[in-house]
């Protein structure tokens, strides 16, 4: 299903109330979270929604998609810190159910082995959040990732590291590798959430859009997912077939993904 908003704002409001209606409705609920400059404004409104009608959030489970390999929790860019800053610092969570790849563990392997039984332990992913790269990414996988992969750590692309730059002082510190959930984590997950906003994501959905499944596209993985919701603005919609202006909260696909 794809949902279409004008703007930003709503597209922000539309996802955090998605996850606040889970936590209020499971509050042992299993969340697969994504970091991003799309969650940002996204979990600015979550923690005012949960602010506002706290549940109780101590048996809350979550498991972050990626991390850098490489960077300390401590530095501003590792996905730990933006976690930290964007939402678990401001909600009172459980440290031990709060779970991220270690992107400094010394068997990486057995880390990414480890990561992957962890969500299964924990009886699965009750809702998987998504942002999704120029390149069509998902998670840290690259186009042309088997649809098969469990957690695993991977080379950035070219395009994901020039994309990732502007958050860091100097491109070249952009991490060249990263760890990340694998799709087959992904597509266990009962629920799929994939958020999208801003120009620049335009050209990849409107080809996510119309691709099959295929691993040359990571995110069109999702075709074979049955409960997908697709969130985009105006912006990130632009390039739909039905148009560039559509209506609010709109649905261009009825019959599904
Ligand atoms: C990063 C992350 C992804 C994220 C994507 C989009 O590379 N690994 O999980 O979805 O980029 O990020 P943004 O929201 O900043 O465009």
């Amino acid at each position: 299903m794809y949902k279409i908003f004008d703007t930003v704002d709503e597209v922000s409001r539309y996802t955090a109330q998605r996850l606040r209606d889970i936590i209020l409705a499971k509050p042992e609920a299993v969340l697969g979270l994504a970091t991003g400059g799309t969650m940002e404004p996204m979990y600015a409104r979550l923690v005012e929604m949960l602010q506002t009608s706290p549940g109780d959030l101590s048996r809350l489970t979550t498991f972050n998609l990626d991390e850098y390999i490489g960077l300390a929790a401590s530095h501003p860019q590792s996905y730990r810190y933006f976690m930290g800053r964007h939402l678990f610092d401001k909600l009172s969570l459980t440290p031990e159910r709060v779970h991220l790849p270690d992107g400094l563990a010394e068997d990486i392997d057995g880390a990414c082995r480890a990561y992957s039984a962890a969500i299964q332990a924990a009886g699965g992913l009750d809702l998987q959040l998504l942002g999704i790269g120029s390149n069509g990414h998902i998670g840290f996988n690259e186009p042309h990732t088997r649809f098969s992969c469990r957690t695993h750590a991977i080379a950035l692309s070219e395009q994901t590291r020039r994309d990732n730059g502007r958050f860091f002082n100097d491109p070249d510190e952009v991490p060249t590798h990263a760890l990340t959930l694998g799709i087959q984590d992904i597509l266990e997950a009962r629920e799929v959430l994939l958020v999208a906003t801003g120009p620049g994501k335009a050209g990849i959905m409107a080809e996510l859009y119309r691709s099959d499944a295929d691993e040359a596209l990571p995110a069109s993985a999702l075709k074979r997912h049955p409960n997908v919701t697709i969130v985009m603005d105006s912006e990130a919609a632009a390039l739909l077939p039905l148009g560039s202006d559509p209506t609010p909260g709109s649905d261009p696909a009825p019959h599904g993904v």
